[in-house]
């Protein structure tokens, strides 16, 4: 089963998602398992390269989700799986996950089929991306 876990202070943990697409679409490989840069600071987007611990990120959510739950996602919800495992990397901006209900969060996304996890380190409302992006003009030129 495909699960995504946001690690403490680290990368989202990626499992059995076979679908890794940068923002123009093109496939990015992945293993079995991987690991998401989430600090914003990595060298090798979109995965982590370590650089959480020299920047000293921290994952704590400073802010409640404007639309989430309050209990913790686990296992697939009926309907929410249907659509395959995808990570898409969001130009200068987000995660977008589909196919994924599976979010090792104490707070579920609003949508468990679709919703976006911050990869520039600044949103709030980790793990879930707020926009915050936008205000500090996260690039990856890359991705
Ligand atoms: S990617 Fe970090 S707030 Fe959107």
């Amino acid at each position: 089963m495909a699960t995504i876990e946001p690690l403490t202070d680290g990368p989202l943990m990626v499992k059995g998602v076979a679908q890794c697409r940068n923002s123009r679409g093109e496939a990015i490989a992945v293993e079995d398992t991987f690991y998401l840069c989430r600090c914003g600071g990595s060298s090798k987007k979109p995965f982590c390269d370590g650089t959480h611990k020299k920047i000293g990120f921290k994952s704590a959510r400073e802010a409640p989700p404007p639309s989430g739950g309050t209990s913790p996602v686990s296992g697939g919800k009926s309907g929410a799986a249907a659509a395959a495992p995808c990570v898409q990397v969001k130009k200068d901006g987000p995660y977008l996950v589909t196919g994924v209900p599976d979010l090792k969060c104490d707070v579920a996304p609003p949508d468990p089929a679709q919703y976006a996890l911050c990869r520039c380190g600044a949103s709030k409302t980790k793990p879930y991306c707020d926009g915050t992006h936008r205000a500090i003009g996260f690039t990856d030129d890359k991705n």
